[in-house]
């Protein structure tokens, strides 16, 4: 059962890049029947997922977490059934060490009795993760875990939130089925804030912070690279937004919203669920995008899909617009993959623009196009 989890990136939505630990059992309703009123259910998003803050302070006289009763009135268990009703699937939050990040009881030594009462609520999706940790193992606590979390029975996807310190590409493939590899995620394009171990980036930063590790080579079905919750609709420009979730489509993330889906722009809507691109992410092939090229600032990345397709994205870094003019057939070779994808002179492709829902006509000839600042012009290539 825990085999069949995850055979394509993890798609859902999770609470903690908007509300923090502001969180509440209306705000999960709310967000469960926009699923389905706005089409996200139907685009494949799948589970709600509350992160850190819903649990009290203290454990029960029995050593049980508690779900806070102010914020959930009604208690876990029926609100995981509210969210099961709509066919959908619920996650929820602890951490490897002593204490949750934000301070709530963590797991540490409770792990088989809150595995127990995961199962007990009906509980899909564990994000597990990482403070308060002093000298435990990394490996070793999340394979703790996921064993408790076999024992209980239920599948449950489990969610690793280590920040890339201990090196989770090396041995999380066969602990959870997506594992962080940075720090936090912030809603801007370049920038990254805070020092030391710990500070927030935005979408190049978290993009480029781990290409040089080889972490393309773990990732496939069962397994992901998590690049974080998404910051679509957190307040980067229109255009940011496409280019992100482009890229996260293109690198075979998890795409987890993190915004407020109650309040959302019709723009914010129609680039959550963009099937077409969805569709690149959850190829079934499930190999993730690399960088063919990046000169002047005009991000090129290629990832092979089932059938013989490729996906492509050309993301344009620049503060000003930028005419592209591009010639299939004469390109720099970066590795395997791209190699292969130099070899596309040798077949002719359909070209489709997977944003403007378009077909440009096959590689034959240049593809021309006007990329607006920090946007992105994506497509798929068909095999004629
Ligand atoms: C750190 C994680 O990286 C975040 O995604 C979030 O879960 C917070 N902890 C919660 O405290």
């Amino acid at each position: 059962k825990f085999e069949e989890l995850a055979k394509t990136p993890p798609m859902g939505w999770n609470s903690w890049n908007t509300f923090g630990t502001d969180i509440s059992e209306d705000l999960v309703k709310g967000i469960a029947d926009k699923f389905v009123e706005l089409g996200l259910k139907d685009a494949g998003y799948e589970y709600i997922v509350l992160d850190d803050g819903w649990m009290t302070r203290e454990r029960d006289e029995n050593g049980n977490l508690v779900a806070d009763p102010e914020k959930f009135p009604s208690g876990m268990k029926a609100l995981v059934d509210y969210v099961h009703s709509k066919g959908l699937k619920f996650g929820l939050y602890n951490c490897a060490g002593g204490t949750t990040c934000a301070g709530y009881p963590g797991s540490r030594g409770h792990q088989y009795q809150d595995a127990r009462l995961y199962a007990s609520w009906g509980v899909d999706f564990l994000k597990y993760d990482w403070c308060d940790t002093d000298e435990l193992n990394a490996n070793e606590s999340y394979l703790t875990m996921r064993d408790a979390l076999y024992k209980a029975g239920r599948p449950v996807l489990f969610s690793i939130c280590e920040w890339g310190d201990n090196e989770p590409w090396k041995w999380a493939k066969d602990v959870g089925q997506m594992w962080r590899i940075t720090g936090d995620i912030i809603n801007c394009w370049e920038c990254q804030i805070g020092h030391g171990s710990w500070f927030s980036s935005g979408i190049w930063p978290i993009i480029e912070m781990r290409m040089n590790t080889n972490i393309r080579e773990i990732a496939g079905p069962g397994h992901w690279n998590d690049y974080d919750m998404m910051e679509v609709g957190n307040g980067m420009t229109d255009a940011e937004d496409r280019s992100h979730f482009a890229m996260w489509s293109i690198l075979t993330s998890p795409l987890m919203m993190g915004n407020d889906l109650r309040s959302m722009s019709k723009e914010t809507t129609k680039t959550l669920t963009n099937k077409e691109v969805i569709a690149i992410n959850q190829d079934a092939l499930g190999i993730p995008g690399l960088r063919f090229s990046n000169e002047n600032k005009l991000e090129i990345w290629v990832k092979p899909l089932e059938n013989d397709g490729w996906a492509v994205t050309f993301v344009n870094r620049n503060d000003t617009p930028v005419e592209l003019d591009f010639d299939w057939n004469k390109h720099p070779i970066g590795d395997d993959v791209s190699q292969h994808f130099m070899e596309s002179d040798k077949n002719t492709f359909e070209v489709r623009d997977l944003f403007n829902h378009k077909n440009l006509g096959t590689t034959k000839k240049n593809l021309k196009a006007t990329i607006g600042v920090h946007d992105v012009l994506m497509v798929k290539l068909s095999k004629k």
